[in-house]
Formats: structure tokens, C-alpha cells, sequence
């Protein structure tokens, strides 16, 4: 009851007193935060360090304020303290080791309101001597030992190293002061062992001094693998080899001994098992090495030897004779090895036997006559269970060239570059191709890619020269010429002339009228006649002659007018004549007609007078001389 009583009075102070506090003024200010280092920032291993953070806080009233004060290290809170105090924060790193240097900093809360101090660093020196221990010093080869190394007194993250002399055996990282590791040796005899460490201390790791060194003896073990061929020496090819691998000496055997038989150049073992193997082979030259090797735990010994072995034979080399074939011609094919061991084979033992393309020819004392044809051949050279190949052997057999075919590229133009093309569909490159006029070489051209043409630039210069033109195609020996290609040059056209039949004066109504153009030039050649105005020729014709003509079977005087003519011709250069003017004349009985006419007009007009004279001589005959004077006049 009086407990109750007791917490109900607390409750109710503490509402008082909260309300007294929220009449009070609480505004304050953090003014200052400082964070030093006992008894210095930088201090030998052991000492004892002492981080004292250090607060000013101004109030307005004097009333308790909670304060947090975190000490970080690098950026990681490693101390928290929550006090009403004004005291200063202490923060302790008994017997100081270089894990605990760093830049610390102290930040102090109050209801919201923040501050840190300047970032201060800590640097303790030196660190202990590492000790170093081996379980034991008596060793054999295959052995293994427990190394330990230790860093007395330090602490924090750790690199244990552990060396032979100067070589590095192994490394261990941890967070504990010690670290073990198994080591074996592969050598014999003294080992001079040690250790040293390194605390991290970031950024940097420092290092500790070498360890006590310690001393082993790797003794040998008195078992060895033996490794024994037999035949050792003058070993020829195809011989039977006895290989044999085993451990000596074969008493006080202890543990599991195992032996493997390999050769070099072959990732198999070639036999293995419990303290010695063996295995037969037939020797191949020139060097065979096998080693044997046994393993006993940890402990690998091994040997090695080497057998020469000699050349029953060499290997065979295919040739070809001629070196250079037309296809389907004989050929020979001699397969040989340079060099047999006389001591052990005679020659005549030798066997050879031809393939091509993978199947089988025939067999031989190594001269084949084959036809030559495109393909790979080989030979094999056998004796005694040997067999050995020669090297592919590809025959090329030329093909000869086919006829070549002439002709000209383009227009045989007088006066103008022409070409002149000579081809062979068949033929092993290079071809030669000769081009001949008349027999006389005119020029070479040597083809080396397929499906070019020999293209001959030829100008002939004068319009009487016929060019009677072949081609030589030539490949390894063999020439064939082409058929003859007769080239008369096109002449170009020179200017026209336009005549006609009658005489430009003779042509009248109702004839008949020639339109005759000439010209100079190679025919056939293509005429058009025009009328002076027409955009369309009257007439278009083609002759086989440089001249043509155009008739107009009867003529009427709308004929007349201005004609002229166009001509060309392969050459392709179109030429026009001067224009002639057609004046058509009246037809002859026209004119008969116009004077008949006339005539009878005067003669009715005559007539008329007559009879009017005799009516007024009738009439009035006094004025008969009159008339008569007129009559006399017509
Ligand atoms: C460090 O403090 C320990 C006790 O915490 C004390 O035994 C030791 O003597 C001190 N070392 C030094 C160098 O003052
Ligand atoms: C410390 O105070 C600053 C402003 O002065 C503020 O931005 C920051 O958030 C505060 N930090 C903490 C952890 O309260
Ligand atoms: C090492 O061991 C061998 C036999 O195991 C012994 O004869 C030799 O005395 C030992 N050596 C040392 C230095 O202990
Ligand atoms: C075997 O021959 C190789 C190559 O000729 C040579 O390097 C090696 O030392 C030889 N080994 C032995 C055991 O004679
Ligand atoms: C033989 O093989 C070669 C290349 O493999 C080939 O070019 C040739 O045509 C073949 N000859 C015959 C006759 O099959
Ligand atoms: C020769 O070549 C010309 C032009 O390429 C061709 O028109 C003609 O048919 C060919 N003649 C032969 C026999 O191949
Ligand atoms: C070759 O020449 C003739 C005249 O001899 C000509 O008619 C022919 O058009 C020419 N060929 C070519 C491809 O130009
Ligand atoms: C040669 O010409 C033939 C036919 O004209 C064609 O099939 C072939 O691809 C050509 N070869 C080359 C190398 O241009
Ligand atoms: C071809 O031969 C004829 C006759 O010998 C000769 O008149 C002509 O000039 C020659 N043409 C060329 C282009 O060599
Ligand atoms: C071309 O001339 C021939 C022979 O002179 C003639 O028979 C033919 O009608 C003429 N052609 C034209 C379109 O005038």
C-alpha cells in the first residue's frame, strides 16, 4: 500500500515538475566539441591511451540536459555514452596496439541538435616479434610438419606468412593472433624456416619483424623407384622393348607403395601397380622416354631414361617425273627412303605402296606409271611391321589449251582504236596469246587469272589495208591458232552530194524525177531524202552501194521546192548534202494548149472585126477608107 502510495506521489511530482520545466526557458546551444588523445596522439605498443571528449554547452537556465556522446572510429561508432552530466567523455584503449590507430571523432547529441569534433588520429608504433614453431625437426622426404606462428599481445586482422629462406610457402589470413599451417618439403637436406605477420591498418598494412628461425632436416628415404628397358642399347625400329618399374630395396616395406609406368608425349600411364609394373612395346624411332615413378603418401620419386632408337628406314619421299604433265600423259611416281639400315635390312625387303585420294593404286619396289590426272597421292614404305608415309604428293596435271576464238571488240573504225579479242574457253594458266596479221607477230599478252582475255589494241590506218588477223593461245609447250579474222576497215562517210535525173533544168509536169545521192565511204550504207522544211525524210533506204537513189515516178509542179540528203553508216557519223532547188516546168502540151487558145482567141476577134467593117461599109460609106487603114493594121 505504501508503495503505491510512494509511486503515485512520484507521478504526480514529475507532472509538476514538467510543468515547471515547459514554464522554463530550454534553449541552448552546443558550443563547442573537442576530442584529444592521453597521453599523446602518437605512442609506442602497451601504452595506455585514454580518448577524452570534451563538451561546452551554453544555457539560458541552469537545467539537466541528456547528452549522447558517440566516439567514432573511421566512420564506425565504437563508443556510445548517454549521461546528464557536464563531465567529460572518456574512452579507454588499455595497452594501445596498432589495431587501435585511426582518426576517431566524437559527435555529442542533445534533443535534436548535433556536433562533431575535429577528426584526431591515433598512431601507435611497433608491434611484438612473431614466434615461430615446428611440431617437429626430424623429418623424411613425404613427411608433413605443423608450423605455427604467432603475434604475441596484438590484436586485429592478421596475414601469418611462412617462409623457406626466401621463398614463400604458404600465407594464412585471420582475425586470431595465431595461425598453423601443414608444410612438406621437396627437397632434402636443411631447410632454414621463419615467419613474420601484418596487422591491417588501413589503408596500409604494417609488417612485423622476421620470427626466430628454425632449422629442419629433410632426410632421404632409403626406397627409390628403378626404372630398366631392356634391350638399353642398339635398339632398332620394330624391336621388342621390355620396360620394367619397381621399388628397391623390396623388404621392411611400410605403407602403400604404388609405381606408375608412363612415356613422354603420352598423357596415359602406360601400366602402374603395387611396388613394380612392366609392359612390352615395339620400339619407334628416334627417342623413346619413359619414366617411372612411385608414390609412397605424400612422397612422389621418380626416374627417368631414354632409349634411342635407330632407323630401320627413313621415311619414304614421293616424286614426280616429269615435274610438269599434261593431263591423261603417262607419268611416273617414285617413292623412296633415302636411308636404310643396311646392318638389319636389305633394300629389296622394303615394300612400297601408292594411294590416291585415299584409295589404294598398287604395291612395288617403289616406281609407279599412272596416267595424270588431278589428285593427291602417298606412298607407304613397309618393312618388318613398319610402315611409314610419305608426304602428300599433288599432281596438277595442265590442261591444254582449247582453240581460241577471235574477234573484235568493237568497230573496226579507219583511223580509230579497235580491239581485237582472243580467248581460250580451256587451258592451265598462264596461257600466251599471239595475235598475227598476215603472219606477222604484232603483239603478246600473258594471261594469269582466269576468265581474263587477251585484248590486242589495233588501228588501221589506211582504207586499202585488209587485216587478215589469228591468234596464237600457247600453255606449257602447246600452240594452237584461231580461225582467220578478215577486217576491212569501216570508212566514215564524207560529205554527200545530191544530183538528179533529168538535169536539175529539164524537169517538167508529168515526168518522172530521180533523186540520186552519193557519197565516199564503206557501205552499206543508210540514205534518207528530205523536202526542205520536213521534219520527216520522204524516203529512208539502205544500199549496199555509197550511192541510192529516190524516184518520183511522175512529177507536178508542187514538186518544186528545196531537197537535199542525210547519209551514214557503221561508222556512225551522219553527213547531210548541200540543198538543190527543183524547179518543175510546165508540161509541153500545156504550152500547145495555152498558144492553141490564143490563136483562136485572135482569130474570133478577126473574124468579129471583119463582119462589123462590112456592116458599117453598108452603113456609111464614107467612112470606108478609115476601116480599111485599121484591117491593114491587125
Ligand atoms: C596500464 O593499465 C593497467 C591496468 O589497467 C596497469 O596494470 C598498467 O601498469 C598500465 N600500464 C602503464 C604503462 O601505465
Ligand atoms: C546533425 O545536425 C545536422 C544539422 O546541424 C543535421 O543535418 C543532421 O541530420 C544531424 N544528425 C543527426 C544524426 O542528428
Ligand atoms: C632424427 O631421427 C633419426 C631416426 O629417426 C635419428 O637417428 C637422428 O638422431 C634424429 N636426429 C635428431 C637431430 O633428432
Ligand atoms: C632424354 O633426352 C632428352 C632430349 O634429348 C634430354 O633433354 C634428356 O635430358 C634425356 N634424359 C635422360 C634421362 O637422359
Ligand atoms: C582427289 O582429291 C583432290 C583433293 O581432295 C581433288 O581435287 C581431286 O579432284 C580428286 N581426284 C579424283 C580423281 O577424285
Ligand atoms: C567467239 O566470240 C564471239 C564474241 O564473243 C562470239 O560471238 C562467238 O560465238 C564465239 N565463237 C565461238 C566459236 O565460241
Ligand atoms: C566487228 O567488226 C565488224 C566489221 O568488221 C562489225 O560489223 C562489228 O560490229 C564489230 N563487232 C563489234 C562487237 O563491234
Ligand atoms: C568465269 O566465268 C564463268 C562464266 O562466264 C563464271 O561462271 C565464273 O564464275 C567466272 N570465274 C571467275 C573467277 O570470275
Ligand atoms: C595488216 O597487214 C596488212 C598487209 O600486210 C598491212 O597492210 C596492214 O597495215 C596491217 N595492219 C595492221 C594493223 O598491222
Ligand atoms: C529501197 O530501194 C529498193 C530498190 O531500189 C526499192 O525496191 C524499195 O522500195 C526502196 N524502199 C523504200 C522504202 O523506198
Amino acid at each position: 500500500m505504501g508503495l503505491l502510495l510512494l509511486l503515485a506521489s512520484t507521478l504526480l511530482c514529475s507532472c509538476i515538475q514538467s510543468g515547471i520545466v515547459a514554464s522554463q526557458d530550454r534553449s541552448f546551444t552546443i558550443s563547442s566539441v573537442t576530442l584529444t588523445i592521453e597521453p599523446r596522439n602518437e605512442v609506442p605498443r602497451n601504452t595506455n591511451v585514454t580518448l577524452r571528449c570534451q563538451a561546452k554547452v551554453l544555457t539560458k537556465d541552469n537545467f539537466p540536459l541528456t547528452r549522447k556522446y558517440i566516439i567514432y572510429k573511421e566512420d564506425r561508432a565504437v563508443h556510445t555514452e548517454t549521461t546528464e552530466s557536464s563531465d567529460d567523455i572518456l574512452y579507454r584503449l588499455p595497452e594501445a596496439r596498432v589495431s587501435n590507430n585511426g582518426k576517431y571523432r566524437c559527435k555529442l547529441t542533445i534533443e535534436g541538435k548535433n556536433m562533431s569534433s575535429q577528426p584526431i588520429k591515433l598512431e601507435v608504433t611497433g608491434v611484438s616479434k612473431p614466434i615461430f614453431h615446428l611440431n617437429k625437426n626430424n623429418l623424411t622426404e613425404g613427411d608433413r610438419v605443423t608450423a605455427t606462428c604467432s603475434a604475441p599481445g596484438e590484436s586485429g586482422v592478421f596475414g601469418f606468412y611462412f617462409y623457406d629462406d626466401s621463398v614463400e610457402l604458404t600465407d594464412v589470413q585471420t582475425r586470431s593472433n595465431s595461425a598453423q599451417s601443414m608444410l612438406h618439403f621437396s627437397t632434402l637436406g636443411l631447410h632454414r624456416l621463419h615467419c613474420f605477420y601484418t596487422v591491417d591498418n588501413m589503408p596500409l598494412a604494417v609488417k612485423s619483424e622476421e620470427s626466430n628461425k628454425v632449422t629442419v632436416t629433410v632426410r632421404e628415404l632409403s626406397i627409390r623407384p628403378v626404372l630398366e628397358i631392356s634391350p638399353e642399347n642398339n635398339v632398332y625400329e620394330g624391336d621388342p622393348l621390355i620396360i620394367s618399374c619397381r621399388v628397391e630395396p623390396s623388404e621392411h616395406i611400410f605403407g602403400n607403395i604404388e609405381v606408375y609406368l608412363s612415356q613422354d608425349g603420352n598423357s596415359r600411364w602406360l601400366s602402374m601397380g603395387k611396388m613394380d609394373t612392366e609392359y612390352s612395346m615395339t620400339a619407334t624411332s628416334p627417342l623413346l622416354t619413359f619414366e617411372c615413378m612411385m608414390t609412397l603418401e605424400n612422397l612422389k620419386k621418380s626416374e627417368r631414361k631414354n632409349v634411342t632408337v635407330i632407323e630401320l628406314f627413313s621415311t619414304p619421299i614421293l616424286t614426280m617425273s616429269p615435274a610438269e604433265v599434261f593431263q591423261k600423259e603417262p607419268l611416273t611416281l617414285t617413292c623412296k627412303s633415302e636411308i636404310v639400315a643396311s646392318e638389319k635390312l636389305k633394300r629389296a625387303d622394303l615394300s612400297y605402296h601408292l594411294s590416291s585420294n585415299e584409295s589404294f593404286v598398287s604395291s612395288g619396289s617403289g616406281v609407279f606409271h599412272v596416267t595424270a590426272l588431278e589428285k593427291d597421292y602417298t606412298c607407304i614404305a613397309q618393312a618388318r611391321g613398319i610402315r611409314k608415309a610419305s608426304k602428300t604428293l599433288t599432281v596438277h596435271p595442265k590442261v591444254a589449251v582449247s582453240l581460241p576464238n577471235i574477234s573484235n571488240q568493237s568497230k573496226p573504225i579507219l583511223g580509230q582504236l579497235f580491239y581485237i579479242v582472243c580467248r581460250s574457253d580451256v587451258g592451265s594458266l598462264p596461257i600466251t596469246y599471239i595475235l598475227y596479221n598476215h603472219s606477222t607477230k604484232l603483239d603478246t599478252r600473258v594471261i594469269r587469272l582466269p576468265n581474263q582475255t587477251a585484248l590486242f589494241p589495233v588501228v588501221i590506218s589506211s582504207a586499202k589495208e585488209q587485216g587478215r588477223y589469228k591468234c596464237e593461245a600457247q600453255n606449257g609447250g602447246r600452240r594452237i591458232q584461231s580461225e582467220e579474222l578478215v577486217i576491212n576497215a569501216i570508212v566514215p562517210l564524207s560529205s554527200p552530194t545530191l544530183t538528179t535525173v533529168p538535169d536539175l533544168s529539164d524537169i517538167s509536169e508529168g515526168g518522172h524525177l530521180n533523186l540520186i545521192c552519193a557519197v565516199n565511204g564503206s557501205p552499206p550504207v543508210t540514205f534518207k531524202w528530205f523536202r526542205e522544211g520536213d521534219l520527216q525524210p520522204l524516203s529512208t533506204n539502205t544500199s549496199t552501194n555509197p550511192f541510192k537513189d529516190y524516184e518520183i515516178p511522175v512529177v507536178s509542179n508542187q514538186h518544186s521546192g528545196s531537197y537535199y540528203c542525210e547519209a551514214y553508216n557503221q561508222a556512225d557519223n551522219k553527213v547531210e548534202s548541200k540543198s538543190i532547188y527543183i524547179n518543175v516546168r510546165m508540161a509541153p502540151w500545156k504550152k500547145a494548149m495555152i498558144w492553141g487558145i490564143v490563136f483562136l482567141v485572135i482569130l474570133l476577134v478577126l473574124i468579129a472585126s471583119c463582119v462589123l467593117l462590112y456592116r458599117s461599109k453598108r452603113g456609111k460609106r464614107e467612112r470606108a477608107p478609115e476601116l480599111s487603114v485599121r484591117s491593114g493594121v491587125l
